[in-house]
């Protein structure tokens, strides 16, 4: 297991793309593992919701997306970062996407999915003044992903322009905190440990997973076991396991085990022999023979 670091490595990267009218976008790379982007994306989503706007800008195409509230979900699983709010979720993949107990991604796949860039960006106009202010994800064909857009000075409340000589420039803190912890190497990254990486359980509560879609039983029998066991695994609910039948499905991401047919007692004895003990319930671990090699 690779130790977590505090302290980011700087790239020393920077770049310039021109854009028409004399404009242009200026990036600073930082490294894009997922120990450097797990607290990135935990702060900005988790703690830092109502100052972010997530999006995407491509030529002929914008997308800003805001929250209205702290996201409902913010869970990592095989590789892809889901964070739901009210009226929208996404997926970004931060980590190799495995495939699921089944089927598993082919490693070409699996590159081109991932961040394989990332930026903090500054948008300039012809004068040479910054205007807007983000973070740029690149995936492993080159193209742009997702698009953080950060506070921007120039506009007040509704996203109304300012007047032009009085930027409310203590709205680039946010900007300039970010550039020291991750571009710069300044500061520390504000957690011991990557907080994308704490091991959870999951059940899924589609009604897909057939023949039993009472999972909500199943779920309150992890949360009173693994309260009970005292141990730091976070107990949650997701939308597909990719399983998909034999319900409810159970998902540790401890060891990525899946488990089907999980009753509320099966869901106890898996917190004890499992999470507790570190040995498998194999009576109901999926696929039955066993485990799977995550390279093939
Ligand atoms: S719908 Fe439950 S695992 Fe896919």
């Amino acid at each position: 297991m690779d130790i977590f670091s505090r302290w980011v490595q700087p790239l020393n990267q920077q770049t310039t793309e021109l854009l028409h009218s004399e404009q242009s976008i200026e990036y600073e790379d930082f490294p894009c593992s997922v120990d450097v982007t797990g607290p990135l994306l935990y702060t900005l989503f988790k703690q830092r919701w109502q100052d972010v706007e997530i999006g995407h800008v491509v030529e002929g195409s914008v997308l800003e997306l805001e929250f209205k509230q702290p996201p409902k979900i913010f869970l990592l699983y095989d590789g892809y970062l889901t964070v739901v709010s009210e009226g929208w979720h996404l997926h970004l993949c931060v980590e190799e996407n495995l495939g699921g107990p089944l089927q598993k991604t082919p490693p070409e796949l699996r590159q081109k999915r991932l961040i394989q860039r990332a930026s903090l960006y500054r948008c300039l106009n012809e004068r040479k003044e910054a205007r807007s202010w983000g973070i740029q994800f690149w995936n492993g064909a080159g193209e742009k992903m997702m698009n953080l857009f950060l506070p921007n000075p120039f506009l007040g409340e509704g996203e109304d322009l300012l007047p032009e000589r009085k930027p409310l420039l203590e709205k680039l803190s946010l900007y300039e905190e970010l550039r020291q912890i991750y571009v710069l190497g300044e500061k520390p990254i504000p957690f011991n440990k990557n907080p994308l990486k704490r091991p959870y359980i999951s059940v899924c509560r589609s009604s897909r997973c057939y023949p039993c879609r009472n999972w909500k039983p199943v779920y309150e029998s992890l949360q009173n076991a693994v309260k009970e066991a005292d141990i730091d695994v976070e107990v949650l609910s997701a939308g597909c396991l990719e399983v998909c039948k034999l319900g409810p499905v159970v998902f540790y991401s401890g060891d990525r085990d899946w488990y089907t047919r999980v009753t509320p007692k099966v869901a106890r004895q898996i917190v004890l022999s499992h999470l507790v003990g570190k040995q498998p319930l194999v009576q109901h671990l999926y696929p039955a023979q066993g485990r799977q090699q995550e390279s093939e």
